[in-house]
């Protein structure tokens, strides 16, 4: 008797813990309530601009849209075509072919790239002196030197390697063969420069403190432990974490990116152990930029990512799922963050979707798979049937009233109709009863109203609140932490425009 009770009271405490293993295994408690660590690991510049105030020459970082107006024949630098020939400066006004996007060197040392992706240079490979745009690669006949007037950072003069000028000898004739070093208007290389616009992401900012001087602090210091303590009081379960590719060559990735967010991740993963939450894995940045967004850190704006990239991206998925597969606070990995329509074909992203589910599955059966749907021209439920055959994965779809004009004119009321039918009815239809889970990966108490008071983002932030609360996966609000307070879920929470 005794030892059969004893037996079975070993047996019912073995079998009790198989059970709870296989529960932790298994033990999110779905739907999600989340929040995007954004601008932590990935960095995006408007969410907290002065990260860039110490480089130097900040405006002119990779990716910066500038063009050129010669001061002497009142006529921009363009190249002819788009690039593959001359460069001239005959056109009157400036648009797609007068706009040049800087690689930066260093801080005054710069590349050009055109509008069909060559870079400005001399012709015969370097050995002439007229300009041309025809090399894929920029070398030394590449490379310029941006010199700014003192007192008119705008006014500048283009020096070669070799230290002479660019000069708009005519409409028809830019050289680099000038000597003379006058800033005068009638001077044929002084130019005045136009900056069209810019990026800071994190490329820009890692390249542009330079790989010495590109800091760790900003890491260690915007997220800690004790947000971890005020998400889990304040309702939140999860987090969802963007990366970039290179977290996968940490300690040493490939120049300008900057060791240590493998260790940052590795931290968030123990807080959120500690604090009884768990963690969604999102590749935010895959090489090639899947969407020319600054927060894909590309370098320069253009979307590059394609079939060539599809085999390095699944090995940082691999990567990932191989370190984070067996920890229990691990609930699911993003394959990629807004893949963009129709740069990023949908051939191309569900042959790498298959491999990178496979990638992860080889590792483990039980996280989930998060497969963003593709922003730009694209039908919101093109991922349902691939994703059917499927298990244990989810459809991410990301929804802002904003960047389109349609919400511009929109009253705080019409914008919580569109909550209620719009959202309501998008997010139904890729929330099936067999298939994907869906997730509301991104969403923001920010919307386009001008003046709305602080009931009406209470109300707007509930509307949301309620309708993707429905989501079977979850939500994630972006982001965490902001300057910008409405995009702030910490701030929206302390200042009470949101209860969870
Ligand atoms: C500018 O110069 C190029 C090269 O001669 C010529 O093909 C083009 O038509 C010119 N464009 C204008 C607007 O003058």
């Amino acid at each position: 008797m005794a030892s059969s009770a004893y037996l079975k009271l070993h047996l019912a405490f073995y079998l009790s813990c198989v059970f709870s293993l296989s529960l932790a295994q298994n033990s999110i408690q779905l739907p999600l309530k989340a929040v995007n660590l954004g601008n932590w690991l990935v960095i995006e510049g408007w969410m907290k601009p002065s990260l860039f105030d110490g480089i130097p020459n900040k405006d002119l970082l990779d990716g910066t849209q500038v063009q050129f107006k010669s001061t002497k024949l009142q006529k921009y630098l363009c190249a002819e075509n788009g690039g593959g020939t001359i460069v001239v400066a005959n056109r009157s006004s400036a648009s797609d072919w007068e706009t040049f996007r800087l690689w930066r060197n260093d801080e005054s040392s710069f590349s050009f790239r055109v509008f069909n992706k060559q870079f400005v240079g001399l012709e015969n490979q370097g050995q002439g002196t007229t300009l041309v745009a025809v090399s894929n690669d920029p070398s030394d006949s590449e490379t310029f030197q941006i010199i700014r007037n003192e007192g008119d950072p705008n006014r500048v003069r283009i020096r070669t390697t070799s230290g002479l000028f660019l000069q708009a000898q005519s409409e028809t004739l830019v050289t680099a063969d000038y000597e003379g070093s006058s800033w005068d208007d009638s001077d044929p290389s002084v130019f005045q420069m136009t900056i069209k616009s810019r990026i800071r992401g994190e490329y820009q900012i890692s390249n542009g403190y330079g790989p010495e001087r590109a800091s760790q602090d900003h890491r260690s210091t915007y997220i800690t432990e004790d947000d971890f303590s005020f998400m889990s009081s304040n309702g939140l379960n999860a987090v969802r974490i963007p990366v970039g590719w290179w977290i996968a060559l940490d300690p040493t990735p490939p120049k300008p990116f900057v060791g240590g967010s493998l260790q940052a991740l590795d931290n968030a993963f123990q807080w959120a152990q500690n604090h009884g939450m768990k963690v969604i894995i999102d590749l935010h940045a895959a090489q090639g930029s899947q969407n020319g967004n600054e927060h894909s850190a590309t370098r320069d704006g253009y979307q590059e990512w394609g079939e060539a990239n599809i085999q390095d991206t699944v090995s940082v998925i691999d990567f990932l799922a191989a370190r984070y597969a067996n920890n229990p606070i691990l609930a699911a990995i993003g394959l990629m963050n807004e893949p963009m329509s129709p740069g990023v074909t949908l051939d191309n992203l569900i042959r790498y979707y298959q491999m990178g589910y496979d990638a992860v599955r080889k590792h483990t059966s039980s996280a989930y798979v998060v497969l963003s749907n593709r922003l730009g021209p694209a039908d919101s439920k093109e991922l349902l049937s691939f994703a059917g055959s499927l298990s244990n994965v989810v459809i991410d779809v990301h929804y802002y009233n904003l960047f389109s004009d349609s919400f511009s004119s929109m009253n705080v009321l019409q914008n919580i109709d569109f909550i209620y039918n719009q959202r309501s009815s998008d997010l139904s239809a890729v929330t099936t009863a067999n298939g994907p889970l869906s997730f509301v990966g991104e969403w923001s108490g920010a919307f386009a109203v001008q003046g709305a008071s602080m009931e009406d983002y209470q109300r707007f932030a509930k509307a949301q609140l309620d309708v993707y609360g429905r989501a079977t996966f979850g939500w994630a609000y972006w982001a965490y932490k902001c300057d910008a307070n409405y995009w702030s879920l910490k701030w929206m929470i302390e200042n009470n425009y949101i209860q969870l």
